[in-house]
């Protein structure tokens, strides 16, 4: 992959695509309430602007719904609080353009300085940036690239979507890999190519159907799985056990014991929760009981693993020599869950080896406990992207880079 270091940018305008997209409060003021990947965007943002370019920053916001522009853009999420923060964070004003290839786009673009750096309107504000149809993403492409003489793709979080300014666009300029994709391309390598050992995988969040193939494939490289989260209780259920009103998906049950029986023939140890915080309804204040895994009552959802489970998961990583960990324990939004994924968290900071924190909850999860960043190797800005490239799919934005 080439990196920036091939490219002359100079006087010249740089399409940097970069993945921006931070979690908002959701309670109304919109608000940001984790800047990582916006901070994990500024070195080649800075690096470029340093040495002359006009930077054109491409980014998404949420899954903005709609016939057209117009009604996504009235519907957001704008970018514009991005902007707000990206300058912030520089030190210099960022400009903001209304739009992504319209007229507020040419005219923002047209009064670039050398060493200015301007962010478009949501990319998804257009309908074509995610279409399944090559010639209207090729279209918008199109007009995107008459915005750039070069092209850099940075977004690492998004590099597993086949989209317009991720996939199409590379194609039509000279282009190369900002530093973030380099940096985090390095690390999954490592995790995939000869790993120390023991290699243990910590895979939490809601849903087993997003994560069979990833497990499918772990169970060729790591040593030990640790399940937690909402996709837990497919578990669970697939040993037979009640799982009351948890998050449940009763048809992969079968998938799940397939997993199971893989793992045992091929020796990789699954390590399930003993124990469950099982609450009386998905809420902050929801009264909550421990209680054991294999004995959920039916008017009880479990919302996190229990102490034991806590300490057995410690127990299973304090040998590691490498770990990726992607998905909370529980739901660590709520104060009386975050328990199990805190106790994850901390065990990871105390490995002597290779520690990855995928992804972008598990990210903000490990940051809104305030634990020090530098405690853990690596911790990726793309959760899916990692999830992904770890399954060994072809991810079409580092397909595009490399072309
Ligand atoms: C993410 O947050 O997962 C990335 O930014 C990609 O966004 P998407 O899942 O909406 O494509
Ligand atoms: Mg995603």
């Amino acid at each position: 992959m080439r990196t920036i270091d091939d490219l002359d940018v100079i006087g010249r305008r740089v399409l940097l695509r970069s993945d921006l997209n931070v979690p908002l409060d959701k309670s109304g003021s919109g608000a940001i309430t984790d800047d990582g990947r916006i901070r994990a965007s500024l070195p080649v943002i800075r690096k470029l602007a340093d040495r002359g370019a006009r930077v054109v920053v491409m980014a998404h916001l949420g899954r903005p719904k709609g016939a057209d522009f117009a009604e996504r853009a009235a519907g957001g999420p704008s970018l514009r609080v991005v902007a707000d923060r990206l300058g912030e964070l520089l030190g210099k004003p960022v400009a903001f353009a209304a739009d992504l290839v319209g007229p507020s786009a040419q005219s923002v673009v047209a009064g670039l300085a050398d060493g200015d750096v301007a962010l478009l309107e949501n990319v998804r504000f257009e309908p074509a940036e995610t279409s399944k149809d090559d010639t209207e993403r090729a279209a918008l492409a199109a007009r995107l690239a008459t915005l750039g003489d070069v092209y850099v793709g940075d977004g690492f979080g998004v590099v597993h979507r086949k989209q317009a300014s991720v996939y199409d666009l590379p194609a039509l300029l000279p282009h190369a890999a900002g530093d973030l994709v380099v940096a985090e391309v390095a690390v999954l390598k490592r995790l995939t190519e000869s790993p120390a050992r023991p290699y243990v995988v910590v895979l939490g969040g809601s849903k087993v159907s997003d994560k069979l193939g990833v497990i499918g494939n772990l169970l060729g490289l790591a040593d030990r799985l640790l399940i937690g989260g909402g996709m837990v209780f497919t578990f669970l259920a697939a040993q037979g056990y009640e799982v009351g009103g948890s998050l449940l998906e009763a048809d992969h049950i079968d998938s799940v014991k397939t997993v199971l029986a893989d793992a045992e023939r091929r020796g990789v140890e699954i390590v399930l929760p003993t124990d469950i915080v099982a609450a009386t309804k998905f809420a902050a204040d929801a009264a909550s009981d421990v209680v054991p895994a294999d004995a959920i009552p039916a008017d009880r959802m479990g919302l996190d693993i229990g102490p034991d489970s806590r300490a057995l998961f410690a127990s299973k990583l304090a040998d590691a020599r490498t770990v990726f960990w992607n998905g909370p324990m529980g739901v660590f939004e709520f104060p009386a869950f975050a328990a199990g994924t805190r106790a994850v968290a901390e065990a990871l900071a105390k490995v002597d080896g290779l520690t990855v924190v995928g992804g972008g909850d598990s990210a903000a999860a490990v940051r809104s406990f305030g634990l020090a960043e530098g405690a853990f190797g690596h911790i990726s800005t793309g959760g899916g992207a990692s999830l992904e490239y770890l399954e060994g799919k072809t991810l079409p934005g580092l397909t595009a880079l490399d072309a």
